[in-house]
């Protein structure tokens, strides 16, 4: 019953709550002349899709070939890796090496990413990504919640809403898709630190 009547409300107020999505989103790309009325496509096809990156979701875009200074740490308790899966999709477009409209077969682009979208390739001065973050680092840490027994806010916990075969990555903390419709496309908003606070115990 609480259910019916949410949904009755929503449908009320739709007009004045925001939901988030892509169109409009820092990665609505369809406006530009490089990639006219394209929403997915950018990224996504259908099919011949990108083999080249393990789990990548039917891939349409050019696949970065660089290699990264990573980061490290003397307190550092996980192992990093190059990296791998989804965060290699978002260092296609984020690391400045290929072009933007380098999509659907296109090798020929001419606008690279630029301004603090821009993070290049030494990750040493980002969040670490691509390494496994399981109850093991956790214990190892003493200052981290155990993934997989810690919620996440999101309504299951760490392991099953922000990683990615264990794995933390750009997108255990950024949704592509504006999904939740927060700033920085961030998954949980980071207002007082609580996205940070959702894994680090501190
Ligand atoms: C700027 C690039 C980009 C655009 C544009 C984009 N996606 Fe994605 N999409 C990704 C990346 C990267 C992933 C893998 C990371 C993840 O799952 O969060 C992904 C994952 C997915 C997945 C699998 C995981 C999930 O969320 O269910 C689906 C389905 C998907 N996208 C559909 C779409 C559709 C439909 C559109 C257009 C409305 C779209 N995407 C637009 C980059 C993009
Ligand atoms: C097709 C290229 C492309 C891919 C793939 C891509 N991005 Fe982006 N992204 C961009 C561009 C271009 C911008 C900057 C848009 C602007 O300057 O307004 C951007 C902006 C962002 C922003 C800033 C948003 C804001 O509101 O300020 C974040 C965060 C981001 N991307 C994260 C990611 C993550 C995480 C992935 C992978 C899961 C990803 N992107 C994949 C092209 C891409
Ligand atoms: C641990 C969480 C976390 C991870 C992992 C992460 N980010 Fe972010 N990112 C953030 C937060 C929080 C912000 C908001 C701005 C800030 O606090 O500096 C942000 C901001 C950004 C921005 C916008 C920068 C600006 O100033 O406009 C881009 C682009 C971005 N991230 C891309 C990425 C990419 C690509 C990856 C993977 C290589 C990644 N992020 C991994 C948390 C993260
Ligand atoms: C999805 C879970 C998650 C989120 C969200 C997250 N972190 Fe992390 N973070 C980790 C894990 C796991 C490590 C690896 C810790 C280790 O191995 O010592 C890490 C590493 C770090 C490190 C490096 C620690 C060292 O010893 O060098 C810092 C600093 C850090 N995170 C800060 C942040 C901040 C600030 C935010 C919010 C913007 C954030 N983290 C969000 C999981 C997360």
């Amino acid at each position: 019953m609480k259910r019916i009547i949410f949904f009755l409300l929503s449908g009320l107020f739709s007009f004045t709550v925001s939901f988030g999505q892509i169109t409009g989103s820092a990665h609505d790309f369809s406006g530009q002349s490089w990639a006219t009325g394209i929403l997915c496509g950018v990224c996504h096809t259908p099919h011949n899709a990108n083999g080249t990156v393990a789990n990548a979701p039917l891939w349409n875009h050019e696949v970065t070939t660089s290699s990264y200074t990573l980061y490290s740490s003397p307190t550092l308790d996980a192992t990093v890796n190059q990296p791998s899966a989804s965060s290699k999709l978002c260092l296609s477009c984020h690391d400045g090496t290929v072009a933007l409209e380098n999509f659907g077969g296109v090798t020929t682009g001419t606008n690279f990413i630029t301004g603090n979208a821009l993070l290049g390739t030494d990750l040493s001065t980002e969040h670490p990504i691509s390494f496994v973050y399981n109850t093991a680092l956790a214990t190892a840490d003493g200052e981290l919640y155990d993934p997989s027994t810690q919620n996440s806010g999101l309504g299951s916990t760490i392991a099953n809403d922000l990683l990615f075969s264990g794995s933390l990555e750009c997108a255990s903390c950024h949704d592509v898709h504006n999904t939740q419709n927060n700033s920085y496309l961030l998954r949980i908003d980071n207002t007082g630190s609580a996205l940070c606070l959702t894994c680090h115990n501190k």
